[in-house]
């Protein structure tokens, strides 16, 4: 019997005497994309390169070097050739460990370099033992004692064609290992690990490969079918928050913020329950200046995530800016915007959408936030104003 196997390319590779040679990403990264998570013990089918994936996408939102993007990317590379064995067995299999480790070694020179270091591979394991804790959770179900680690990334465990996640291996892959090879430097006509030249790599794309967007088209489908059927605010906007939710990656917030006029400033009430901050800081300045307008205020409505800042002055935050100036707000990085309002403090990006009546006047707010920084891009942007002209047309906002 042959002592190699064959893999998807056709090599013929030799689990007990590797050659590094032998090592190709095709391989690793279409055999990951077909094994299966959790020895097959999980509802749905759900890959080793779905949870490799989620952990290079951490590495990258933690802003770790490429490098340890890429370590994390191929921490499980090895089992495209040794097969995925369970810890528990896995440590009663003598010589397993040492052939396995030896490989790794093997693969993390052939695309890195060298080898990890000690450090490099304490936060290669913190992110894998992180990503481990979510798939016992979510994909197995079990039972996990301690606090939920902290993520950037919204680990995702719908199922996907193994054609699909394949791809975003690879495009992952080829981002990062052509940066990490670029910023060495050396030769462009050097040979370098893992087949082709800098010159090939270098046509390869030059921006962050995004997970796959939303069906925006759909989306505005969906929306206008529960609008076409119920059109009062209430269940309309429930609805459109739980659709964009379920639909967008690392999003941890979706929901509105509706317009509501200052109660009249003569009245008793206004004192009391003053709506914005022109109309607090009228007041402190005494009852005449109170019949100075006061702005309207934006107040919470039906959304998805945890619990929310309630009311939102005209103007502040990113939903208050977006409604004043009447301008979708796309912010990569919510530290860097003045006066963000943290409701969430997973929260790092946001893109806020203003909702207009049908004279023209804005009347709410759709907003979404993610953990991860840059999440929204113009796309986005298209899609979810496509979304709220949906909103508009069949909401009864008057
Ligand atoms: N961040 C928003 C506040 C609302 S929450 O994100 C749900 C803002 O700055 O307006």
């Amino acid at each position: 019997m042959a002592d190699y196997i064959t893999t998807y390319t056709g090599i013929h590779f030799y689990p007990t005497d590797p050659d590094p040679e032998a090592i190709n990403i095709e391989d690793i990264a279409h055999a990951l994309s077909l094994l299966c998570r959790g020895n097959g013990h999980v509802s749905t089918f759900w890959s080793v390169a779905q949870h490799c994936i989620i952990c290079a996408r951490e590495a990258a939102a933690r802003e770790w070097p490429d490098r340890l993007v890429l370590a994390c990317l191929l921490h499980d590379a090895s089992e495209c050739y040794l097969s995925d064995v369970p810890r528990p067995f896995k440590a009663e299999l003598v010589g397993y460990r040492e052939h396995e480790d030896r490989l790794l070694d093997m693969i993390y020179t052939r695309y890195l370099g060298t080898p990890l270091s000690p450090e490099e591979q304490r936060m290669a394991r913190e992110i894998d033992d992180g990503a481990l804790y979510y798939d016992l959770r979510d994909l197995l179900h079990n039972e996990q004692s301690e606090q939920d680690p902290q993520f950037h990334v919204i680990p995702s465990y719908d199922f996907r064609s193994f054609q699909e996640v394949e791809k975003e291996y690879l495009e992952l892959f080829r981002y990062y290992y052509n940066r990490y090879k670029n910023a060495l430097g050396g030769d462009s006509h050097a040979k370098i690990p893992g087949g082709g030249t800098l010159q090939d790599l270098a046509e390869l794309p030059t921006c962050p490969p995004q997970r796959p967007g939303p069906d925006y088209d759909l989306l505005a489908d969906q929306v206008r079918a529960f609008a076409e059927t119920e059109p009062s605010l209430m269940p309309l906007l429930s609805n459109a928050a739980a659709l964009l939710k379920d639909a967008m990656a690392d999003v941890n917030w979706a929901g509105f913020y509706l317009r509501r006029e200052p109660a009249d400033p003569s009245s008793a009430d206004a004192f009391n329950n003053p709506s914005s901050e022109a109309t607090v800081m009228a007041n402190e300045a005494g009852a005449s200046s109170a019949r100075t307008v006061p702005s309207p205020d934006l107040l919470l409505g039906p959304f998805q995530g945890k619990p929310a800042c309630i009311r939102i002055p005209w103007g502040r935050g990113v939903c208050g800016t977006a409604a004043d100036r009447d301008r979708t707000q796309l912010v990569s990085d919510v530290h860097a915007f003045p006066g963000h309002i943290a409701c969430d403090s997973a929260s790092n990006a946001e893109i806020v959408v203003p909702i207009h009546r049908s004279d023209g006047s804005v009347t709410a707010v759709l907003d979404i936030d993610s953990p991860l920084k840059g999440r929204f891009d113009p796309e986005d942007q298209t899609g979810l104003e496509q979304f709220v002209r949906v909103l508009e047309q069949y909401g009864e906002w008057d």
